[in-house]
């Protein structure tokens, strides 16, 4: 099993490519078997979770022709089965975004329920409600998700908490429902922003996404498109980090900087330099960093997918720091491992109280999830010594080419399959 071998120390420096969003690419790539015509995305980045959706895309007959790493032509006009259950797809959550999609254009969908990162009880419900409101039938039998209706027809629903599976997933069967959709209380992350662009872009008629209202006007039919994924919010608010966590200066390029607000703000309140231009940040963090107070919130609030990192650089941050996760109640996992490495973190309940030290040193560590991952790679950075770092099939869900982007900032850091190989490492690095 390949683990990433790390020698910590070295602080990060220079420049890093930011690819395409997953979490906006799960959504499209489902979405694009809502029209028979052929539909062209660039900027899909290959990370194992957008390969996994492909594959049982292509197990349904959809046609999926990756014309170069991060391009993908896909036309489902021979889809020929409604029922999406292999062990693969309950890997991952975005499978149940074909439910919203295939009921759309099929009236019918059959999906194996979702697995996804273990980081809380990642309900369903609102998706469920948000179906039956546009008139389908929804069961689960044997481990799938079963929708099904005669005719969808366009409604007024009132999401209890904000979701951003739930918002796309029913604006999605709402594209092809007769008649006017008002979700309210729908999330306002970008990838929610960038579905409704892409739908918006076959033909659908959707407004307001990106506000807490979105309308949409259901069309008969979508046609196909043209399309470019935006730049992945959290892939670079991660490199934004590490450059704080490793005291480095790293500038992440093509972004989308209003997406990395909140981000922003908390690296300067921590006494890093954020410099913004148009497609590209870069932060410096030359002077001791200090605590603060954070709460994650759906977007524009601190993402949920950044409280493992910012802990991370908390706990090497002077003075005491209180983290508060709102959103999944199982999201600290991580504290055990990186309490191995030196931090001082005492969880209660949904929050975190850090008492900052001076230093990590190396241990060798399990990544628990995606983020928490490559948060704990960025703690071995930091740290003092070697670590290793097991699990690293959750970091490759989510990360492209994670070490090798690392690596090109001046990290040691390799993927090593065996203790021979960590002790070559340890003398090629020693
Ligand atoms: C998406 O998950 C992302 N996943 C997550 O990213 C991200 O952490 C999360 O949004 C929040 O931003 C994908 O986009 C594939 P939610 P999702 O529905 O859609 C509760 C990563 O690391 N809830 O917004 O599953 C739920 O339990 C991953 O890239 C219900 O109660 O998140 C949670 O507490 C991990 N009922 C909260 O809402 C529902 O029907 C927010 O969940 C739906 C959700």
């Amino acid at each position: 099993m390949q683990q990433y071998a790390i020698r910590g120390g070295n602080p990060l420096v220079g420049e890093v490519e930011i690819g395409g969003a997953k979490n906006a690419a799960l959504p499209i790539l489902a979405a694009s078997v809502m029209t028979d015509e052929t539909v062209y995305i660039e900027n899909v980045p290959d990370v194992r979770d957008t390969n996994v959706l492909l594959a049982a895309m292509d197990n349904i007959g959809v046609m999926v022709k990756r014309t170069g790493r991060h391009e993908v032509t896909l036309n489902a006009s021979q889809i020929h089965n409604l029922v999406v259950d292999n062990d693969n797809i309950k890997k991952i959550r975005a499978s149940y975004y074909l439910i919203g999609a295939m009921l759309a254009k099929y009236k019918h969908a059959e999906v194996a329920l979702p697995g996804g990162c273990d980081i809380g009880s990642r309900a369903i419900d609102q998706h469920i409600k948000g179906f039956r409101a546009l008139g389908a039938e929804v069961t689960i039998e044997h481990g799938l998700i079963k929708t099904k209706a005669e005719r969808l027809v366009g409604s007024h629903i009132y999401m209890d908490l904000v979701s951003v599976g739930a918002t796309i997933n029913v604006m999605m069967a709402a594209t092809l429902a007769e008649g006017t959709t008002i979700i309210e209380n729908s999330a306002k992350e970008p990838h929610v922003v960038d579905l409704a662009n892409f739908l918006n872009s076959m033909g659908a008629n959707i407004k307001g996404a990106g506000t807490d209202v979105i309308r949409i006007k259901g069309v008969e039919k979508l046609h196909g498109t043209e399309y470019a994924i935006i730049p992945d919010q959290i892939e670079a608010g991660t490199f934004m980090f590490a450059a704080a966590i490793t005291k480095g200066d790293v500038t992440v390029k093509n972004v989308i900087p209003k997406h990395l607000e909140s981000i922003t703000a908390k690296l300067l309140e921590i006494g890093c330099e954020v410099k913004e231009a148009d497609d590209c940040v870069r932060v410096v963090a030359s002077k001791p960093l200090h605590h603060t107070h954070v709460k994650t919130l759906p977007y524009p609030g601190f993402p949920t997918d950044m409280q493992p990192q910012i802990t991370v650089a908390l706990a090497l941050s002077q003075g005491t720091s209180i983290v508060t996760e709102s959103i999944f109640e199982n999201r600290f996992r991580y504290v055990d491992e990186l309490t191995r490495m030196g931090a001082s973190i005492k969880v209660e309940g949904t929050t975190a109280i850090i008492e900052g030290v001076s230093r990590y040193t190396g241990a060798s560590i399990s990544a628990p999830d995606l983020r928490a991952g490559a948060a704990l790679v960025m703690a071995a950075l930091a740290a003092e010594g070697y670590s290793m770092v097991d699990d690293i099939k959750y970091i490759e869900r989510g990360y492209e080419d994670f070490h090798l982007k690392l690596q090109s900032l001046g990290a040691q850091i390799e993927l090593v399959e065996t203790e021979r190989d960590f002790q070559k490492f340890k003398l090629k690095t020693g």
